[in-house]
């Protein structure tokens, strides 16, 4: 569903991708992990043209990603991103973040999107929190909000940005849980993460990238088990340490 070929992308003189090749069929998680810097943010905002790309080619269904494209507003609908820090309008509220999308840009009528917004709440375990602003949740709270927003599109596939790290140690399990839900119904995941457990569990396969390119791949067990790379090796000693 999602393809790279030979993606580079620069920022000035800097080359944060070296050339990366992946994909992500319809229905996989796949989870890519590396150290901070590695470039990991960077190709997924490549994927959702957020960032534009230099050389290569990235497709979703077999179409384009081109940030200058009238057709990125199509793609962007289709794969969404859920970010590290939630992003969430302050001022509306839960259920209002997640049918703006919906009604402002795919014109859905009001009482369809509400409807749908109060499904994907209830199904985030938000049922009673639907008129809560931002403020008045936890962070938890808040990242599901945001899940639900995602998914108030309909997308093909959900890119995640470490979903996780911005969030208190004994709130992650319920977004993870959340997260884990979504994998098990068959959703397209893109998902950057810490969360080596997560992973282990519910990636299909991981990506491990370091200085710009995909060094190991593979069925998650395997990469993260018996890693062949000695820098995976190294990167997984010191995840783990922590
Ligand atoms: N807008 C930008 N302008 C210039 N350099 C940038 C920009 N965005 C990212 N970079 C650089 O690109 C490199 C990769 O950044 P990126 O955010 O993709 O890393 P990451 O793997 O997501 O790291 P982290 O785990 O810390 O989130 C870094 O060296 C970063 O400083
Ligand atoms: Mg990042």
């Amino acid at each position: 569903m999602i393809r790279l070929q030979n993606v580079h992308k620069r920022f000035e003189k800097l080359e944060v991708l070296k050339g990366i090749d992946c994909e992500v069929r319809k229905g996989e998680v796949v989870c890519l992990i590396g150290a901070s810097g590695s470039g990991k943010s960077t190709l997924l905002r490549c994927i959702n043209g957020l960032e534009s790309y230099e050389d290569g080619l990235i497709t979703i269904d077999d179409a384009k990603v081109d940030r200058r494209d009238a057709s990125i507003r199509d793609m962007r609908q289709s794969v969404t991103m859920v970010f590290q820090r939630f992003n969430l309008f302050p001022h509306r509220t839960a259920l209002e973040n997640v049918v703006e999308g919906p009604i402002h840009v795919k014109g859905e009528p009001r009482a369809q999107a509400e409807e749908h917004g109060r499904e994907l709440l209830a199904k985030m375990g938000l049922s009673s929190k639907a008129n809560n602003l931002p403020a008045a949740l936890s962070g938890g709270q808040q990242q599901r909000v945001a899940i639900a927003r995602a998914l108030a599109m309909r997308p093909k596939a959900i890119l995640f940005d470490e979903p996780t790290s911005a969030l208190d140690p004994e709130l992650v399990g319920e977004v993870l849980g959340a997260m884990r839900e979504l994998a098990d119904e068959g959703m397209t995941m893109l998902v950057v993460t810490h969360e080596m457990a997560f992973a282990r569990e519910v990636g299909d396969r991981v990506l491990f990238m370091d200085g710009g390119l995909i060094v190991e791949e593979g069925p998650a067990e395997e990469v993260l088990t018996e890693p062949r790379h000695e820098r995976t090796r190294d990167f997984l000693r010191r995840v783990l340490k922590q």
